[in-house]
């Protein structure tokens, strides 16, 4: 890594501010259903509390858009820290303010202080330097550890680096940014990749990108359609961006010079109407009638699917297969699920609700690597710069 890792920092009584995502769901009472994302950033933390720094803690918690959100207190992550950590987590009651600057003023080294949420002010969204130089006042040093955040230019994501001395790397973007290099820059071929999920728009430019780097593409999801439609075929009632069909001839152009095998679905699952207790009825892909959806891959992709994995050395996984979030379409999706994990291939997942499925299955363990990013995951597939580690301080 060309940027500032943590281990190159000064640390031992130092005021640290340490953006994390703690961007967690929560349910309806407001109870955390995933700490995925606040266990991801334990060892950082720890890795602090070794060497004796005040530990000041940093994140959103969902889209309050610049408002004071109650349900949106970082209260219940607090709770769930001090239970990780088996350690007093002091929750300042917002993120700037005097209030704030006396309880920093008051810490210890080995304090933890985890700040109110980050988005109750609109400057942090905003990027406003007023608001970036209040929370780097706060601080010696900066830990950037929030790495689902990091295709987001925040305050606390670039602007504050501008403010602070040092702005380092902590252990999980180290970490997030080692497995995406060793697996999509420079991966043990063959690698697969599997592209699938709805939002066409974002997955054309995963696979413009995907398609120079990998020695299989499998294309699931809504994203099947616009390639069988390139080839000819009818897909039902799915709508297609014709916009996307110029840069399927260009993916398909580039597969062919560079010998990239294209697997596309062979049959689908299909529904008079998308919704949970419609009639369904698989068919082979030349046979989706016009009227019906196809919302889920069939029995015959999943088989051809799975002996395409089969040698691959590196897998790559982006998005489901079909509309998985209903029980009668989330079979393809699944049955990748059991075919990833019996290969002997190094394995990231990311983005979404491609990990959701590993979890779901019980079967996150058997992964190489999960991403903690939604978002940011997938920026770095489109082969895209992230503003949170591009704004880290370079090594010298
Ligand atoms: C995420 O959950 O992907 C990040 O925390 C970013 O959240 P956002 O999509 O609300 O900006």
């Amino acid at each position: 890594m060309e940027k500032l890792f943590i281990k190159d920092l000064e640390l031992k009584g130092k005021r640290v501010f340490v953006r994390v995502d703690y961007n967690v769901p929560l349910d309806e009472q407001g109870n955390i259903t995933d700490d995925t994302r606040i266990r991801a950033a334990l060892p950082t933390i720890n890795y602090l509390l070794d060497e004796g720094a005040k530990v000041i803690l940093a994140s959103h918690l969902g889209r309050p858009n610049g408002k004071v959100k109650p349900e949106l207190s970082l209260k219940p992550v607090a709770k769930r820290l001090h239970r990780l950590l088996n350690k007093e987590v002091k929750l300042a009651n917002d993120c700037i303010g005097p209030g704030v600057r006396q309880q920093v003023d008051d810490m210890q080294p080995e304090d933890v202080l985890l700040l109110e949420n980050l988005r109750f002010h609109p400057g942090e969204q905003e990027n406003d330097p007023a608001f970036a130089k209040e929370l780097a006042s706060l601080c010696d040093v900066l830990v950037q550890d929030a790495f689902g955040n990091c295709h987001r230019a925040h305050a606390s994501m670039v602007g504050v680096n501008g403010t602070v001395s040092q702005a380092a790397a902590g252990f999980l973007i180290k970490k997030e940014l080692d497995y995406f290099e060793k697996s999509v820059n420079n991966p043990l071929r063959p690698v697969v990749a599997l592209v699938g999920g709805a939002k066409v728009s974002d997955k054309i430019k995963i696979i413009e990108n995907l398609v120079k780097k990998v020695d299989k593409l499998i294309i699931g999801g809504t994203m099947a359609f616009p390639f069988l439609t390139v080839h000819g075929y009818g897909v039902g009632k799915s709508t297609i961006d014709e916009t996307v069909l110029v840069k399927i001839l260009m993916i398909n152009k580039l597969a062919k010079e560079r010998g990239v095998k294209v697997y596309l679905p062979v049959d689908f699952v299909i529904a008079e109407k998308f919704e949970a207790g419609a009639e369904t009825k698989v068919v082979t892909f030349q046979e989706i009638p016009d009227s019906w959806f196809a919302l889920d891959i069939g029995p015959a992709s999943t088989k051809l699917f799975f002996e395409a994995m089969q040698n691959a050395k590196t897998i790559i996984w982006n998005g489901p297969m079909g509309a998985f979030e209903i029980d009668a379409f989330s079979r393809g999706t699944y049955a990748m699920v059991e075919s990833v994990v019996t290969t002997h291939a190094a394995t990231i997942v990311g983005g979404g609700d491609t990990d959701l499925a590993f979890h779901r299955m019980g079967e996150s363990y058997k992964v190489s690597f999960i991403s903690t990013g939604g978002g940011a995951f997938l920026e770095l597939l489109e082969g895209k710069e992230l503003p949170g580690i591009a704004a880290l301080t370079d090594k010298p």
